[in-house]
């Protein structure tokens, strides 16, 4: 990976960290992706994970990238090569996936892109170390042991930083923010895929509002 590379993952890390939340979404339409990046930027969460579950998934990314050159489009859900590659020609500038698997994170190192594995354990937290990696997602948050999990890990792994994920929301989404190890909270209550199905994109930037005052609450780098 050359040193353009890295600085461009870093950059990356560095602007998740700002926004402090990456909403997870299920787009069934990509035709709703335009509308969808709109509401999520208005909102002041300039930033999406958009999960390769659906046919869909591609063409959003690709739309939210064009359209809105300004927001953090990702892509979710990445099980395979194929998928990081489908994800990364569509203009996804970070990868999350829920497992780390060893291809993916070879395929990802050699091409200079930002994947972020899913971990539950510190053995899966090794493995990720392992293979050069930064940045991780505790996934499900919650099951794997939530912020008492996150705490216990620091002084085993003082390098890792997270991207918990599952079961966050905004309830619990300052207790997440002020552990010194997270960079950012995925969660998809801030744009569950019936509000998408159904257009209600003003409740989704309304979302995003709250989200983003959470993260000035905690961090008030906003
Ligand atoms: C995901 O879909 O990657 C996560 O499960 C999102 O979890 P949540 O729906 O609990 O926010």
């Amino acid at each position: 990976m050359s040193a353009v590379q890295r600085s461009n993952r870093s950059a990356v890390i560095s602007r998740l960290g700002e926004i402090g939340v990456v909403p997870v979404v299920t787009i069934d339409r990509s035709e709703q992706a335009a509308d969808l990046g709109a509401a999520l930027l208005s909102g002041g969460i300039p930033c999406v994970e958009v999960t390769f579950r659906t046919a869909a998934a591609a063409g959003a990314v690709e739309k939210m990238t064009v359209t809105h050159p300004d927001l953090q489009v990702g892509a979710g859900t990445v099980l395979s090569v194929a998928q990081a590659r489908q994800a990364v020609d569509a203009g996804a500038r970070f990868l999350m996936s829920p497992v780390v698997d060893l291809e993916v994170v070879e395929w990802c190192g050699s091409n200079g892109v930002l994947i972020v594995p899913g971990v539950m354990s510190p053995t899966e937290i090794g493995r990720a170390v392992r293979c050069g990696v930064e940045l991780v997602k505790l996934f499900p948050a919650e099951v794997a042991g939530g912020t008492d999990a996150l705490r216990s890990f620091a002084p085993v792994f003082p390098h890792v930083r997270y991207v918990p994920t599952g079961g966050i929301d905004e309830q619990n989404l300052s207790r997440y923010l002020e552990v010194p190890s997270v960079v950012a909270c995925g969660g998809s209550w801030l744009a569950p895929r019936e509000l998408i199905a159904d257009g209600d994109f003003d409740r989704i930037e309304q979302r995003a509002i709250e989200a983003a005052s959470i993260v000035r609450g905690v961090r008030g780098t906003r």
